[in-house]
């Protein structure tokens, strides 16, 4: 941009020098030649007054053709320094005297030179420069008796002229270089002030840049933004530029009016808890939907809505039930709606955990369907779509209803803010069509998904099983191609978006050094500090295979002994849903597990070290960065995300992930070792050789597992259903405004 500046001033200077070159030639000119004019006149005068002042005594001697005299006389006129020279013509062209310096051309007679009788003057260029001479007859009694030659010199009208000429380019040029830099100056300030101004007007939201911009900016406003982010977009295509919580903004400003997201979630990203002590503590729960939404708010702002179940949840807010988070940063506004315990019975416990969870996973746990839980369930889906529509802004928010507690809000939405555009989002599998039968009230729950735009899930397996379900109990259009369900005249896109964690992540930069991780954590464990470190973190829930898990485990240390006493493996079991007898079943055969290995071993040498605790961000990353493996062993699991924190908890390139193939992360973390968790003698091998893996492979599979988390970050999923969901609202835009103009013109 500078240099197109740089250019344009050169071309309008250039010319502008030139001209006022011009101007100050004829200036010159102009100058030169009035005083030539008013020159000769002056000498004019002076000849004249020389005449009259010589002329008795010039009479006197033509008649008494007197040379010697006239010549003294002559002589005695030229002493005025400006009088080159003088001559007097006695008549009929005769010379009576003439001065030595007398031209040849002025002298008596000669053809271009004084003609008797006649008064003539003239200037004349001369080898010697320029004269002026005056021929004045002298006249007595009225008769003529001679001529007085009168030739004076002009050259110094030559200097003069020089002088001036200079001094007027000189002045000019002064003039033209002031005007140059005022100009240089002013248009660089103006320049950086403009681009200044434009650049802060196209950072703002759209909305307010079009109150807060200046006047002159208004009418090109939305057409600049409009550009400026086509390039950005077109360029971060181009460059294969990675998604980040800048161009989250980016989208949402310029394509979604830069509102806030209204987020609808079951969970809350942050829980207020009373302890023992009276004071109230902030917990950040472990669930993946929580650490893949929780970046995305951050970057998004808007509202989240979930159920507010901390101890303290209702001292923390305001009249409305909202309170900012994240604590320290207070970027966005978590709204908290309570829930009575039937209503937390039926809707979370029984309905969503003992019926829809355990009809998702395939973990052989048999759902539970009460028509008593779907009453709660579709009360509490109602009474969230009441806060969705008391927290939308205008009439068509972006809202992003998460998971399968919410299977009925997205039509209930449709019916209540019709020009919503509802992203669902479903984080668990999706069975296939046999299975889904289980559900006495299913096609009530694909009617509800249905009322969404785009319908996303993590794989496209689960979009298949989903598009299977509807064509078997539903009377919809599925369309293969566009990836789309049209039922009841509305169209959803049914698209996979794999979710994924934050990065750069926010945890891993705060956690202390790998080696510092790995001496702590083996001093608080009392570990020694060579021992190699095993980990599994989750919720406890049967369909992460923490007992397969763990027998596979033992396997191991029976199948390589020589790892005995010198290999720990400790899992971390975050309680979970444990009013449901099946997490309470599976809390207990984990326990009994644990304690039956460590008793096998036997003495002091117990391998197992459980955990049975809530831990927060950072102390999950200290032991991720602290462990030589990590073993994710889901029985059936939409993505995993822990499997993801680890590859982004590990920036040294070291460590193993030994992944279920039975997680949607599988199909993405090919370089981790993937196992089937049910086959003990696959997966104790797969143990065994995490252990003892080379740095150099260790290294090489990290550094393409980061590189595929990197790419495929949380930002990226996100920013693919909104740019999704971009798309679905301009084509809603024209659509309706191709409506209108079939329909014409309205009648007055
Ligand atoms: C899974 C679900 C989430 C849920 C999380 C924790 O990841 O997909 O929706 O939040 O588990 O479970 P909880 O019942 O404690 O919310």
């Amino acid at each position: 941009m500078q240099r197109i500046l740089a250019r344009d001033v050169t071309r309008f200077l250039l010319p502008l020098l030139a001209l006022l070159a011009l101007v100050a030639w004829s200036a010159s000119e102009v100058v030169n030649r009035q005083a030539r004019v008013w020159a000769e006149r002056d000498l004019a005068a002076r000849a004249q007054l020389a005449a009259s002042g010589a002329r008795e005594s010039l009479v006197a001697r033509i008649a008494a053709s007197d040379r010697a005299g006239t010549l003294a006389l002559l002589n005695e006129l030229v002493r005025d320094e400006r009088l080159l020279a003088a001559a007097v013509c006695g008549g009929g062209g005769r010379t009576l005297a003439a001065t030595a310096a007398l031209p040849a051309e002025f002298r008596c007679g000669h053809p271009a030179g004084p003609i008797a009788g006649a008064e003539w003057e003239a200037s004349r260029q001369l080898a010697g420069g320029t004269v002026h001479v005056s021929v004045i007859p002298i006249e007595d009694q009225g008769v003529t008796r001679g001529e007085l030659v009168l030739v004076h010199d002009m050259s110094y009208l030559d200097r003069r002229a020089a002088v001036t000429r200079r001094a007027t380019f000189v002045a000019f040029a002064l003039v033209g270089l002031l005007a140059a830099a005022a100009t240089v100056l002013v248009a660089r300030f103006s320049w950086r002030s403009w681009t200044a101004e434009l650049r802060r007007v196209l950072a703002l939201p759209f909305q307010l840049a079009a109150t807060a911009s200046p006047h002159s900016f208004q009418p090109f406003l939305a057409d600049v933004r409009d550009l400026v982010a086509r390039l950005a977009a077109a360029e971060a295509a181009a460059s294969g530029a990675r998604w980040s919580a800048d161009r989250i903004r980016t989208v949402l400003e310029r394509d979604l009016r830069g509102e806030g997201v209204i987020v609808v979630a079951n969970r809350e990203p942050y829980v207020h808890e009373r302890t023992p002590e009276g004071g109230i503590q902030v917990e950040v729960p472990a669930s993946g939907l929580v650490t893949a939404l929780e970046p995305i708010m951050r970057a998004c702002s808007g509202t989240w809505i979930a159920h507010g179940d901390g101890s303290a949840d209702r001292d923390t807010v305001d009249p409305h039930d909202r309170v900012r988070v994240p604590p320290d940063e207070e970027t966005y506004t978590l709204r908290r709606l309570w829930l009575s315990p039937e209503e937390v019975q039926g809707h979370y416990a029984g309905f969503s955990n003992e019926g829809l969870w355990p009809l998702c996973h395939l973990a052989h746990t048999r759902p539970e369907f009460r028509a008593d839980d779907l009453a709660q369930y579709a009360r509490v889906n109602r009474r969230f779509a009441d806060a969705v529509v008391e927290e939308a802004s205008s009439p068509d928010p972006v809202v992003l209803v998460q998971d399968y507690h919410f299977a009925l809000l997205p039509r209930l939405l449709r019916e209540r803010l019709p020009r919503a555009t509802v992203l669902t989002f479903w984080h668990i599998p999706w069975p296939n069509a046999e299975r889904f039968a289980i559900c006495p009230w299913g096609p009530r729950l694909l009617e509800g998904l249905l009322g969404s735009s785009i319908l996303g899930f993590h794989t496209q397996g689960h979009c298949n099983n989903f598009l299977e379900s509807v064509d078997r109990f539903l009377e919809a259009r599925i369309d293969r191609e566009r990836q789309a369900v049209v039922a009841g005249g509305h169209e959803t896109l049914v698209r996979p978006y794999p979710i994924s964690v934050e990065w750069p992540n926010r945890w891993a930069a705060r956690t202390a050094s790998v080696p510092e991780c790995r001496e702590e954590v083996r001093r608080e464990l009392g570990l020694p500090p060579d021992a190699i470190l095993g980990i599994g973190v989750d919720r406890l829930d049967y369909t992460k295979g923490i007992p397969e898990r763990l027998l596979a485990v033992e396997r191991f240390l029976l199948r390589h002994p020589g790892y005995q006493g010198r290999f720990w493996f400790l899992q971390l079991a975050a309680p979970s849903r444990s009013k449901i007898d099946a997490y309470r079943r599976v809390g207990e055969e984990v326990e009994r597990i644990a304690a039956r290995i460590n008793e096998r071993f036997g003495g002091a040498y117990r391998p197992i070290v459980l955990h049975r605790a809530h831990a927060d961000p950072p102390q999950v990353f200290r032991l991720y960065r602290a462990a030589d493996l990590c073993y994710v062993s889901s029985l059936h699991d939409g993505m995993n995300l822990v499997a993801k924190e680890f590859v982004a908890a590990r920036d040294d390139l070291r460590g193993v992930l030994v992944l279920s193939q039975f997680t949607g992360a599988a199909r993405e973390l090919t370089e981790a070792l993937i196992v089937n968790p049910y086959d003990l003698e696959a997966a104790s091998g797969a143990l065994a050789a995490a252990v003892a893996m080379a740095p150099a492979e260790q290294e090489d599979r990290m550094r393409a597992l980061r590189a595929m988390v990197a790419e495929w970050n949380v930002f990226r999923w996100a920013g693919r259903m909104l740019v999704d969901a971009t798309r679905l609202r301009r084509q809603d835009r024209l659509a309706s405004r191709l409506v209108g103009l079939a329909a014409g013109p309205p009648a007055t």
